[in-house]
């Protein structure tokens, strides 16, 4: 379970980059439930990740994960309890060290374990059939350099990486947005896939409304570091695309709005 109470963060406060990302954010998400992240740019939904996995301090609030207060636990201690995939397919792997190297990091995270005797035996035989359910012949590469594989190989991986050691809460923020489509869709498979399998309670941004309104059971939509809709069970599953996409363009208005009302405060100071 991953609860958020009262969740402050303003970015620069007090200059002239101040930046409210998050205003406030209430949010109970039930053990094992998959829920869907949507909202304009610069809506607060990275940075409400980033209050998940302890990036950063809170101005305010509370997080708990599985019913542990983890609100003054920095990001390293974290790490056992929640997995995060980015963007960005290099982000999330040492380009250098082989597939397997890369994995036995990942299978000790949070632990203080060596890596040799992870890479002999049986987590080898482990790992060859993880990576060969994922189909892309990944499991004749354990000792292959990670950086030698393409986005969507690397991606498929750091995704299996952050679901290893079953983490509590798994965060994906926007992992599919940088690959070519069939890439994507292989990637959303995996997810699928993994998060089945998985008790973690996932939280994943995307930008892509298909993804949004086909994927989770519940939805929840950022907008100027608030939660401005939330929905699950059936209300979640008779969401459409065409629904979705019509929320996201008023959002888009909102936005536009707050600029208009902007340059309106502007021109009276000229
Ligand atoms: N480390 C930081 N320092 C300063 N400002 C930040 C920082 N991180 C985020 N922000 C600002 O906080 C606001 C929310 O950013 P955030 O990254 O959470 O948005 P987002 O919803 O993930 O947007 P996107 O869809 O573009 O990824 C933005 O205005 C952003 O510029
Ligand atoms: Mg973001």
């Amino acid at each position: 379970m991953l609860r958020l109470e009262s969740v402050r963060k303003t970015f620069n406060p007090g200059t002239a980059n101040e930046v409210r990302a998050l205003a406030g954010v209430n949010l109970t998400l039930e053990p094992g439930s998959f829920t869907v992240v949507i909202g304009t740019n610069g809506s607060g939904k990275s940075t409400l990740q980033g209050a998940i996995c302890g990036a950063f301090e809170l101005d305010q609030g509370r997080v708990f994960v599985d019913g542990i207060d983890v609100t003054g636990w920095r990001e390293h201690r974290r790490a056992h309890l929640v997995g995060r995939v980015f963007q960005d397919p290099f982000a999330g792997t040492a380009p250098d060290l082989t597939v397997a190297e890369n994995l036995a990091l990942a299978s000790k995270r949070g632990g203080t374990r060596t890596l040799a005797p992870l890479l002999r035996g049986a987590r080898r035989a482990e790992w060859r059939g993880l990576l060969a359910r994922i189909g892309l012949g990944l499991e004749d590469r354990l000792d292959d350099p990670i950086g030698l594989l393409s986005g969507g190989q690397r991606q498929s991986i750091t995704l299996l990486m952050a679901t290893l050691t079953n983490p509590k809460v798994l965060l994906l923020d926007e992992h599919t947005a940088a690959l070519d489509p069939r890439s994507a869709e292989l990637v959303i498979g995996l997810t699928v896939q993994l998060v089945e399998q998985s008790s973690s309670t996932t939280l994943m941004v995307t930008h892509s409304m298909r993804q949004a309104a086909t994927l989770g059971d519940r939805l929840v939509a950022m907008h100027r570091g608030r939660v401005y809709l939330d929905v699950s069970g059936p209300e979640k599953r008779r969401l459409t695309e065409p629904e979705l996409l019509a929320l996201f363009s008023q959002m888009r208005r909102d936005d536009r709005f707050d600029e208009a009302a902007c340059e309106l405060v502007r021109t009276q100071y000229r």
